[in-house]
């Protein structure tokens, strides 16, 4: 026995993505009551407490359908940005749009630009609708803006740029975007992927990309989420900003129903509680420096960060490292599947998390004389 019928031919080269390992699983298969999950970039301060109020009271209301375009939280979202509730389209987190936009706009065999070592979903979206996509080598694990730029040609589609990137930590400064959009064609929809943008705000030169340079350019869209530093990852929500004509096609083919009751109540107050953020914020960016530290004396080396997480290139494989620190409860990312043998991501978690870490580290890799 075995299927008979053929997937579509784009299909056989797709491997499903791999998520961070979960608390759960660590728990099952190696019987630890204590795992600390450093792998998957979550607020280690939990959820906004005045987000999951909301969510509470909206239990009552999960007998019926949510409104399907989540129009509170557009206009929650339209209202924080001083922009109109048409610039914004609401997902089932950042990923689902990721997926829209190139289930709205890429043919088989359009083109789709991409960094060699840009947030994997890009690509793996694009070769799921048949694109050709042409990876674009970083330069100091940095996206290279001006060689994407020069890449994206009539038809190219889509150029897809986290910023900052996952998992490489590194940001593209307003100058250097607003140099690629100047020298994209109008045709190709340029993605700014945001999703770790409040872990960047302390450099003066990073983008402020909402409103201005969606105001200024029709073909760019913006991408931020509820999952990093709003602490709602569970609760799977994204929004994209941009030109409502765009996003019109993006929801022709939005699932009818694609964020929950509760999910769409909570973020609106998400939204409001912008103290939780900015402790959010202030408690990564405060760890971040002493923890880049500690590490580059148990013999990594880490490249600056603007995001929660870390990228280190490990003194030992990244997978190996992975498994060891598995038997002390930590589970963190190896980047196999991005084809980075020696490296890994970390997240940086709260203070105790970050102990924990490091004293696991000092026995896996030892101090090195
Ligand atoms: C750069 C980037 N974009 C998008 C996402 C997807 O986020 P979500 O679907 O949780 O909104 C992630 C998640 O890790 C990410 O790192």
């Amino acid at each position: 026995m075995g299927l008979n019928t053929q997937p579509r031919r784009c299909l056989i080269n797709v491997v499903p993505y791999m998520p961070g390992k979960s608390i759960a699983s660590v728990q099952r298969e190696l019987g630890l009551k204590n795992v600390v999950k450093l792998a998957s970039n979550e607020n280690p301060l939990g959820p906004s407490p005045k987000a999951m109020a909301v969510f509470r009271r909206a239990e009552k209301m999960c007998h019926i359908y949510p409104e399907g375009a989540s129009p509170e939280l557009r206009e929650a979202v339209a209202r924080f940005h001083r922009i109109k509730a048409d610039q914004v389209l609401v997902g089932n987190g950042s990923d689902e749009l990721i997926r829209y936009l190139c289930e709205a706009f890429v043919d088989n065999e359009d083109e789709v630009v991409v960094s060699q070592y840009g947030f994997i979903r890009f690509k793996q979206q694009a070769l799921l609708m048949g694109a050709r996509v042409i990876e674009v080598p970083m330069v100091d694990w940095t996206h290279d803006l001006e060689t994407m730029a020069k890449t994206a040609n009539p038809r190219t589609k889509l150029l897809f740029v986290a910023n900052p990137n996952n998992p490489t930590g590194t940001y593209n400064t307003e100058e250097e975007v607003r140099t690629l959009l100047k020298a994209v064609p109008r045709s190709t929809i340029v993605v700014l992927d945001e999703a770790y943008c409040q872990f960047a705000g302390e450099w003066a030169d990073y983008p402020a990309s909402i409103p201005d340079l969606v105001r200024e350019h029709e073909n760019v869209v913006v991408l931020r989420t509820f999952s990093k530093a709003y602490g709602l990852a569970g609760l799977r929500v994204g929004y994209a900003v941009g030109d409502p004509e765009l996003l019109s096609w993006l929801d022709r083919i939005r699932m009818p129903f694609n964020v929950n009751l509760p999910a769409q109540q909570a973020c609106v107050e998400a939204l409001k509680d912008t103290a939780f953020v900015r402790k959010s914020v202030a408690v990564i960016t405060a760890a971040r420096e002493p923890l880049i530290v500690a590490l580059r004396e148990l013999g990594f080396s880490v490249h600056d960060s603007a995001t929660n997480f870390l990228f280190v290139k490990c003194p030992i494989p990244g997978r190996e490292l992975f498994k060891k620190l598995l038997k002390h409860g930590l589970i963190i990312r190896p980047l196999d599947e991005y084809g980075l043998k020696e490296h890994a991501r970390i997240s940086i978690g709260s203070r105790e998390q970050n102990r924990m870490l490091l004293s696991a580290l000092r026995q896996v890799v030892g101090v090195p004389v």
